[in-house]
């Protein structure tokens, strides 16, 4: 599968949980914390395969450096939320606030990469090379997946 389909497909996910976290009723306080561990942990994987493998191969594009390196300081913004929120409790005033700031920077990441990063991925990788670091974004995902089912074990 293309880099860019796999990216969108956990976009796709994410905003899924999103969704699910806006649906739950006000007095489902116990639901909360399940939702947005998942949204940390399909987040985490997401944000890391694409600066581990995608942002490098976009870095050297010098129509595409200054969004990359926005992006980048785009997601450190999501994971200091991220934090924020795993250490809040699900019953706080500012909980359900701070999960809407981060579902709202979240569709930002989805549409400046979709709408701007891909179209120039597209423009300047071949093909092969798209399907090649699909490959390698899906393997890397399932091992990081490995590793921390283990650390979870351990
Ligand atoms: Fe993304």
């Amino acid at each position: 599968m293309k880099a860019t389909m796999v990216l969108k497909r956990d976009h796709q996910a994410v905003s899924g949980l999103f969704r699910d976290f806006e649906r739950l009723p006000d007095e489902d306080i116990a639901g909360r914390r399940p939702l947005v561990d998942r949204i940390r942990q399909e987040l985490d994987l997401h944000l890391r395969i694409e600066e581990e493998l995608f942002y490098p191969e976009l870095e050297r594009v010098p129509e595409a450096s200054d969004l990359i390196r926005e992006a980048r300081t785009e997601h450190q913004l999501v994971k200091d939320l991220i934090a924020e929120i795993a250490r809040l409790d699900p019953t706080d005033l500012d909980y359900v606030a701070k999960v809407e700031v981060l579902r709202e920077n979240f569709t930002h990441h989805v549409e400046e990469e979709e709408s701007e990063i891909f179209p120039l991925a597209k423009k300047h990788l071949s093909g092969d090379r798209l399907d090649k670091i699909g490959d390698q974004l899906e393997n890397r995902r399932d091992e990081l997946m490995r590793q921390a089912r283990k650390a979870e074990l351990a």
